[in-house]
């Protein structure tokens, strides 16, 4: 074989690597991926805003403004808040589809009827005044028919997804919930969680739940902190979905894998008592200047804090310094006598130069 001839084959070799993935990744699934119209599609046509203006029209600016720059318009397993998740056959007739790839701004697939129509237009003339600091442009240079047409538009947006909740867990999880054995409303489920929460949970979300275990520490997305009133709004189907499977990108564990389906339940028993609406909210100026007193540390002396092992140990001066909370640190039970203060017998007579590096 000569070179030519290698160089045939190489070269054909790469064209028809190219048209394998190409067909595979491309052609294939344009022709093959046909998903049927849902009913939860947006529809733009016989709604209560067709009355009052023209929502497909509307449609029209929303793409002309460029709006899919900054919004999305798709539910993501991991999100939350943004409404029931989307399905493929949501977009058959959204032509051109605004799925969007960045989501500078929230996403506004289920964005009709969050706000009211004043709001909304309050907020494209100019979105400061509603949200201070927003980054949103003002598209204030539209005309007012142009403004209710597409104030109109978005408010149809998942209109047919029926938002009953902002919150809601992937369709399998009904199954889920009507198939569950444990009363997620009752006390005697919700003190069988806390132990497993404790064992399980604490280390990073903290024992009160407020998102500050000592594990959360080395974590860069920080744990969920459940006394956020936000999680309110929770339903036992979603607290169910986010321990089993966890958060997407984060380390939340897949406790599905680890707890059993009855043990998960007891969890989201115990989570639903979390006292939800104790974060710290600042609402008086004062709050935001108030001194919290100084900690007062105690005194230092060489004073042992370890306890003692009777009259074996070599610690300085025991008593007479008080500890961080007022007891005295040396008034522990020591040596054989439980629950009876025994001086130290051998410690050495009261150091008065400072102690020996090395010590304590
Ligand atoms: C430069 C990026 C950018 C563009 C372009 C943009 N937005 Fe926004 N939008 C944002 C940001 C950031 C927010 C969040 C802050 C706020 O509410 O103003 C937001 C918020 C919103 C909200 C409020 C959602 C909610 O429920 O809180 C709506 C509605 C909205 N935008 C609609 C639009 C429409 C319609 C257009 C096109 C005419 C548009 N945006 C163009 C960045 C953008
Ligand atoms: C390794 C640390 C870690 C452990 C252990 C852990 N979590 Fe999490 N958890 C996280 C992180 C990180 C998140 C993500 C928070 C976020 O997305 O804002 C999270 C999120 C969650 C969420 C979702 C909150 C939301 O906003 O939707 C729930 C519910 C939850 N954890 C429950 C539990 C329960 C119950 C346990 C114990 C069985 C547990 N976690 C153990 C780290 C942990």
């Amino acid at each position: 074989m000569n070179g030519i001839n290698g160089y045939r084959l190489g070269a054909s070799g790469i064209i028809i690597t190219f048209f394998t993935i190409i067909t595979a990744t491309v052609l294939l699934p344009m022709v093959l991926f046909n998903p049927t119209k849902t009913t939860s599609a947006n529809a733009y046509k016989d709604t209560p805003y067709n009355q009052v203006a023209d929502p497909e029209r509307g449609r029209r600016i929303y793409v002309r403004e460029g709006c899919v720059y900054c919004h999305t318009q798709f539910t993501r397993l991991q999100d939350r808040g943004y409404g029931p998740l989307v399905k493929a056959g949501d977009y058959v007739s959204e032509t051109p589809h605004q799925l969007g790839t960045a989501r500078t701004g929230p996403d506004l697939t289920n964005e009709g009827g969050r706000m009211a129509s004043e709001w909304q237009k309050a907020h494209l003339v100019q979105p400061r005044a509603l949200k201070p600091g927003s980054i949103m442009p003002s598209f204030s240079f539209l005309t007012d028919r142009d403004m209710n047409d597409l104030v109109a538009y978005l408010q149809t947006l998942g209109n047919g997804r029926k938002v009953t909740t902002y919150v809601q867990a992937p369709d399998e999880y009904e199954k889920f919930l009507a198939n569950r054995k444990v009363d997620t409303a009752s006390d005697a489920a919700a003190n069988a969680g806390r132990g497993i929460y404790t064992q399980n949970c604490a280390v990073c979300h903290g024992l009160e739940g407020r998102g500050n275990g000592p594990n959360s520490i080395t974590l860069e997305k920080k744990p969920a902190n459940f006394t956020r009133a936000f999680y309110k709004q929770y339903p036992d189907a979603f607290w169910f979905y986010r321990v089993r499977e966890g958060v997407p990108g984060t380390r939340m564990p897949h406790f599905g894998e680890i707890l059993s389906e009855e043990q998960m339940w007891y969890l989201v028993a115990y989570l639903k008592t979390l006292p939800k609406d104790q974060e710290e909210v600042i609402n008086d100026i004062s709050q935001l200047n108030e001194v919290t007193p100084a900690v007062k540390l105690p005194r230092l002396t060489n004073q042992v804090y370890e306890p003692s092992t009777g009259g074996a140990h070599s610690g300085g001066e025991e008593h007479g310094t008080e500890g961080p909370n007022g007891e005295d640190p040396g008034n522990q039970p020591q040596g054989n006598t439980p629950g009876e203060y025994v001086p130290s017998k051998a410690a050495p007579p009261p150091e008065t130069a400072p102690a020996p590096a090395g010590g304590h």
